[in-house]
Order: structure tokens, then sequence, then C-alpha cells
């Protein structure tokens, strides 16, 4: 478990305000109604008798609309020892205007090496002599990068060489087939590449002039945040498909930032599959529009790394809450039916998972239609088991459909979210990682348990009020095989504890769907507590531990009399 340093309130100069009533606590038990309620499924009369959900039986849900879409007013842009804001904010709070915050460079491990730093230097042979002499190999980058920017076309070749000369000891390992694929075959009218290089390769190279005060890193332990603007996050995004920055291309234990994913793009140019040109096509089209002066965003994002302390963590056996706000449906996803919610990143503990690789799923997605996420690659160290991320204001650039190998890039997303006052889009990404069960038996231990309850109370507990209720789904249930019906109680119990109303995606997963409500209905109705609930699970685990497999929901029904009457 990380040690925590700071305080997370203390970094942030943000008063909360109330948009809506705060007993969130309070369950409103709805009678059934006939309407779209999505706890009542489509509105169906349901067919009723044994193993049938009932309306009534589901009667304890609410409506997505009774859930928590809020953002708090934040006052000035400010910067505090936990808080580095890259931008003038003194510029910023006078005219919104977003200006680099100036500053020198850290060529120290506590922040970003930048590509550009005059201590990034490579020994190259010079002279007739062939003296060795050290050259900053900016100086090299720079003058590849002009190269290509200068002309009005330029080939995958070009970008090739661009890259390989900034790491030349990789000519032999990286490959780019999935490059030159892309580029082959898409068709013609859709084909923007070879325009499209060039503006990157000038975008990377405007860096300096855009990113002039040091990155921190938000490292493990450490409660801080960054605020950056989407331009310089585009200056950063093309710089890694450049493959520009220095110590970043190992994950040898001993490496320098081994603890860090990858953020260079190397990985996203070879191996050509489907996968990989759909995930290129929506990398692509974000360049596109952050290259052109008509679709240039010109918002903030902050990425946030928030943890509990040890003495932070709920003591579970004896908390007396009770279950909050619940809203369940098989219908939609998170990302696009919760706008306003804090929208959870089914995430990696390497935060973007395989997003520059093969992965594509949940989190991968995610971030590829939001592509400035990818940039916490950048300064994210790995997440300890008492950490999250939160990223605000991210954009959506595209859109797809599918999942996994049916993934497709589905075209442009037009954002139409409205920006709060730190002109950031008013949406809210919260990564917490899930444990991976190599067996899924793995999970029904109160000890994995816990570290799951804690992991998601540390993302849903927020920085007190006017924080949104949270939009998940099943959490740790594909890649990383968790039980879904197990990881739907656990999160219903951190949001209990976290005060938290929880809107429930289960993706078209309509047995999950009516389980749940189910169960939500007869643990509202029997007012069951966190702590009874914690009681449950450890009886359960140990059943699961002695016999074959039990369902969840099931042992809750049969068992929820007698945990009440040990109370
Ligand atoms: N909204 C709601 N539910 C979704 C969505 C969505 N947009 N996308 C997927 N789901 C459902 C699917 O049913 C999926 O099987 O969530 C389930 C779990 O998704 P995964 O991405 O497999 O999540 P997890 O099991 O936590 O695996 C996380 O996968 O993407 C990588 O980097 C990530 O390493 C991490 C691992």
């Amino acid at each position: 478990m990380a040690e925590w340093h700071g305080d997370c309130s203390r970094g942030s100069n943000r008063e909360g305000h109330q948009h809506y009533s705060d007993d969130k606590s309070l369950v409103r038990s709805r009678q059934a109604t006939s309407s779209s309620s999505s706890c009542t499924g489509d509105g169906r009369s349901s067919p009723g008798g044994e193993g049938k959900w009932r309306d009534v039986d589901t009667a304890s849900c609410c409506l997505l609309d009774d859930l928590k879409k809020c953002h708090k007013k934040l006052g000035r842009l400010n910067f505090s020892s936990t808080h580095t804001v890259l931008v003038d904010v003194s510029i910023f709070n006078a005219s919104e205007q977003l200006q680099p915050q100036d500053g020198r460079d850290m060529w120290h491990k506590g922040f970003v090496k930048m590509p550009f730093s005059p201590l990034s230097v490579v020994t190259t042979k010079t002279g007739l002599r062939k003296q060795p002499t050290q050259v900053p190999r900016w100086e090299i980058i720079s003058k590849k990068l002009d190269g290509l920017a200068s002309k009005k076309k330029r080939g995958v070749d070009d970008v090739v060489e661009v890259i390989i000369k900034c790491n030349p000891q990789y000519t032999d390992e990286w490959t780019f087939d999935a490059l030159f694929s892309l580029v082959k075959c898409i068709p013609k009218e859709e084909n923007y590449f070879d325009t499209l290089f060039p503006k990157i390769a000038a975008l990377a190279l405007s860096l300096p002039q855009h990113v002039k005060k040091a990155i921190p890193l938000l490292q493990t332990g450490q409660c801080t945040a960054i605020t950056l603007s989407q331009v310089q996050i585009s200056c950063l995004l093309a710089n890694a498909f450049f493959c520009t920055f220095p110590h970043r291309n190992t994950t040898r234990p001993n490496a320098e930032y081994h603890n860090y994913p990858p953020i260079n793009f190397n990985s996203l140019f070879g191996n050509w599959s489907d996968r990989k040109k759909e995930k290129l096509r929506a990398i692509m089209h974000y360049f596109n529009m952050v290259t052109d002066e008509n679709t240039k965003p010109k918002g903030l994002v902050t990425f946030e790394r928030r943890g509990l302390r040890d003495s932070e963590l709920p003591s579970w056996r004896s908390c007396d809450e009770k279950l909050s706000r619940l809203h369940v449906t098989s219908k939609g996803n998170i990302e696009a039916n919760s706008a306003g919610m804090l929208q959870v990143d089914f995430a990696s503990r390497w935060i973007g998972g395989g997003v520059l690789g093969n992965g594509l799923v949940q989190e991968e997605i995610l971030f590829l239609m939001n592509p400035e996420l990818i940039v916490s690659r950048l300064f994210t160290e790995r997440l300890a088991d008492n950490e999250c991320l939160i990223v605000t204001g991210s954009q959506q650039f595209s859109q797809y459909s599918g999942f996994g190998d049916n993934f497709e890039w589905a075209g442009p997303h037009n954002d139409k979210l409205k920006r709060d006052e730190w002109v950031r889009l008013q949406r809210q990404i919260l990564a917490i990682d899930a444990l991976h069960f190599k067996y899924p038996r793995d999970q029904y231990n109160m000890i994995k348990v816990t570290r799951e309850l804690n992991k998601a109370y540390c993302g849903f507990k927020g920085h007190g009020d006017g924080e949104p209720d949270i939009a998940t789904g099943k959490w740790g249930c594909g890649v990383f095989n968790g039980d879904p019906q197990l990881k739907a109680v656990i999160q219903l119990m951190a949001a209990a504890k976290a005060k938290k109303g929880l809107a429930f995606f289960t993706f078209g997963d309509e047995e999950l769907a009516n389980g749940l409500k189910q169960i939500y209905h007869l643990l509202v109705t029997e007012k069951m507590t966190v702590e009874k609930l914690y009681g449950l699970l450890e009886d359960y685990c140990a059943v699961q531990q002695a016999d074959s497999h039990v369902d969840l929901f099931k042992f809750i029904r049969d068992n929820i009399r007698c945990s009440r009457s040990q109370l």
C-alpha cells in the first residue's frame, strides 16, 4: 500500500456548491411505473412467476435523471504545492487566454524528461578525426521534424526516417507495417495522411514554445494534479507520435521509467491487424482535428492523482451506511448515457493499458475516443491499490461501434459538452484498476474483496460535496475475469460509503440487469447496511471456497434474513 503524503483537499482551491439535494443516502422506493424507467426494464410488464422478475421487485431503483450530474463552482484557476498549472494563471484569470506558463527545464527524476531538454544529448563522432562529441538530441530531432514539416506532402517512409533518426538504437527492432498498411488500405477520398504527417511534425516541433514549465510526474503516494491546455496536450502527443521522449523506450525492471506506461507510439505502428487499422484511424483523426485552426481545441484538462491514507481506509465491518441510489440498465453504455457523472474507466494500473498496443476493450476504446487521455501515460506512475486517477475536461473526438475484435472507428464526434470556469469540458473520467484474476475462484477471498472495496471507494469518495454521482458497469469483469455479481455488490457498498449514487450499465447483459435490480430492491427493503453486506460476503467467500460455485445474488436472497437476525 503506497504511503500517502499531503492532503488532497489542501491542494484544491475549489469550494463546492450543491446543485442537488444532498440526501444522497436516502433511497426513494419508487412505485414501479410503466414509464421507461430503466429499473422496470423497458416498461414491459414482467412475466412474473419463479425466477422471473416483476416490476414491484425492482421498485427501489431510481431513474438516471434522479442521479446527480453536477459541476462544482471552481472559482479562480490557481496553482498550489500539489497542483501544477502549465498555463499562466494570471493571464487566464484576467482574460481566459491560454498562454504557456514560463519555467525552467527540470532534467530530474521527479519530472518528465522533455525531448528538447539541453541535457538530452547524444554522442556523435564528428570532424576528420571522428572525435566523439555530445550533441543536444533536440538539434537532431528538430532538424528532421523541420524537414518533414516543410513539405506539403510526406509519406510513411519520411515519418519512419524521423522516428528512427530519433531512436537509432531501435532501427532493427521497431516495425512500421501497420502504418504502411493503413495508408495503403484507406480509400483515396479518406486518405489525408500524406498532408497530415507534415502538420503533426510541425506540431511536435512547436513543443518548446507551448510547454515551458517542467511537467511533474504524478508519482505513487503523491496526491497531486496537473492542469494543462488541450493545445499543450496535442504537442506532447505529437512528440509521442514521433517517439521523441527520451528514456521511455525500455520497460526493463531497473529502467528509470519502468513504473510508467510507455508513451512513445512505436508499438502502435507495427503488427498490422484490423484492430490496428481502426485504432490508427481514430488517432489520425485526432491529429487531423488538432492541427486544423478551425477545429483546434481551446480548453484545459486536469489530471488528478488521488489516494487514501491508511487512516482513511474504511473499516468495512463497521460501516452502518445504507445503500445509496441505484439506476440499472442493460441499454447504452457509460460514456454515451451519463454526461455530467463521474465515468469509470475500467483501467489497468498502467493507465491506458494496451491503447498503444493491441488492447481494445473498455479502457483502450475510451482512450481512442478521447486521445487526450493518452498523455496521462507520460506522467502517471503505476497506480497502487489505494490510488486512482481522475481526468476532468478531456474531449471526445470520435465515435465507435463494436468492441474488441469488432471495434470500428465510426467517424468524427462533435463534442457539445459545456465548459466549466476553467474552460474544461464537463467530462470527468475516473480510472480505477480492478484486480486481474487468473483463476476466477481467486476473487472469493476477503483480502481481495477488501482491496476492490478500497479501490472503488478511493475513486468514488471524491473531495466532499458538489461531486457528481458515479457511472459504472462490469468493472473488472471482462479481461480481468471478475464475477459481475460480486463486483456489482462491491461497487454498491463503496458507493454507499462514499454517499454517492450509482448508475450501472450492464452493457447488454439483461440477466445481470434484472438480477441486480431485484437484489438491490431486496437489500433496500431489508434496510441492509454495508457492514451486514460485508458479513454476508465473508460467509459467501467461505462457501465459495468449500463448494462449487454459488450465485452471489441467490446466496444473498437465501441468507439475508439470518444475517439480519444476527445483528
Ligand atoms: N460501458 C459499459 N460497460 C462496458 C463498456 C462501456 N463503454 N465497455 C465494455 N463494457 C463492459 C463489457 O461487458 C466488458 O466485458 O465491461 C466489461 C469489462 O470490460 P473490460 O474492459 O474487459 O474491463 P476489465 O475486465 O476491468 O479489464 C481491464 O482491460 O482494457 C484493459 O487496460 C485495461 O488492463 C485493463 C483491463
